[in-house]
């Protein structure tokens, strides 16, 4: 009898298939999103779990299944997933790096650019019917060639925008990040590490890009918000609550910085509504990672990681991007 296993959320159906091969699959092809009870009872008997960010898996959800060897996350974070309760548990969880890397960087590039020059702003105004006229100062923005591109997290999508910044754009990059990196990658990047109050202080633009923590919860409030120049913009393409969405709002409708690009919220899909009140800035539903070939390479990887936790394929037993690989041990 094949190990049966969970496929959370709705994906590819033909790496659903993949998964068929090796595995008696409950999969989800209407799309639903669990609650925490529906996650519990669906996870009844299952071995393994191909997930989304969508779903938490605690202790709780650990303990109701006591039968699941691993959580393989089709996602680089995995703020949803409790990995101490997995280690004590030896469940082995897994995410998907790499893979999305140039594409989320690229997205990240485009969310700053579209705030800094004001593109859904002014494509608003225009699709109401307000454009009568050309004027000298219509939507100023600021500009981004030539100017000071501020990191904050410092990971390789970190660096893929820092590279994007300095290489295409003439950018002087500056970061800051839990520790320093190596400076032949410092070098790769043309990034210099500083402060984080320096990081706040000198941006024109400032890109988040740090993993959601309880340590980076509100990273970015009311007093980071304040130390950053008057034209700076802020682009959260992280995770919602690395950033006080409400003290965000505050200052962006008190023109305390300029403008804003959000791909990533605090309790998305809900939005603080203020933030939809503020037209200084860009909202998108979390997708930065969103290309045809990046959601299938994620997809692809975390059926990998699942084949491969769960003793099957060619890389059976190794998985190729654990999380907690001491579990692995264990
Ligand atoms: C990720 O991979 O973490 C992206 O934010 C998509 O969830």
């Amino acid at each position: 009898m094949k190990p049966a296993v969970l496929v959370s959320r709705a994906i590819f159906p033909d790496i659903v298939d993949r998964l068929r091969v090796h595995f008696d699959v409950q999969d989800n092809p209407e799309d639903r999103v669990f609650k925490k009870a529906e996650l519990i009872e669906r996870l009844a008997g299952k071995q393994g779990v191909l997930a989304t960010g969508s779903e938490r898996f605690d202790a709780e959800v650990l303990d109701a299944n006591p039968q699941l060897k691993a959580v393989c996350n089709m996602a680089v974070g995995y703020n949803n997933i409790d990995v101490d309760a997995c280690n004590a548990r030896g469940v082995l969880c897994t995410n998907t790096p790499d893979v999305l890397t140039e594409t989320t960087a690229d997205f990240g590039f485009a969310l700053m650019m579209a705030a800094a020059r004001r593109i859904a702003e002014s494509e608003h105004y225009l699709r109401r019917g307000d454009w009568k006229k050309w004027s000298y100062d219509m939507f100023t923005g600021g500009d981004v060639h030539g100017a000071t591109l501020g990191i904050l997290g410092m990971g390789r999508i970190g660096q893929g925008i820092a590279k994007r910044g300095a290489l295409g754009f003439g950018m002087k990059v500056i970061y800051h990040n839990r520790s320093r990196l190596a400076p032949a990658i410092e070098a790769e990047c043309r990034a210099s590490y500083v402060s984080k109050e320096a990081l706040l202080r000198d941006a024109d633009h400032l890109v988040i890009v740090v993993p959601y923590s309880p340590a980076s919860h509100h990273a970015i409030g009311a007093a980071e918000l304040a130390q950053m120049k008057r034209t700076a913009t802020l682009t959260n393409i992280a995770r919602g609550g690395v950033v006080d969405d409400a003290a965000l709002a505050q200052a962006l409708a008190e023109r305390r910085i300029a403008s804003a690009g959000l791909d990533v919220f605090e309790g998305e899909p809900a939005l603080n509504p203020a933030l939809l009140t503020v037209p200084n800035v860009v909202l998108t539903p979390h997708i930065a990672s969103a290309t045809i070939a990046t959601r299938r390479a994620m997809a692809n990887l975390a059926a990998d990681n699942l084949i491969a936790a769960l003793g099957f394929g060619p890389n059976a037993g190794h998985p190729p991007t654990p999380i907690n690989a001491a579990a692995l041990k264990g």
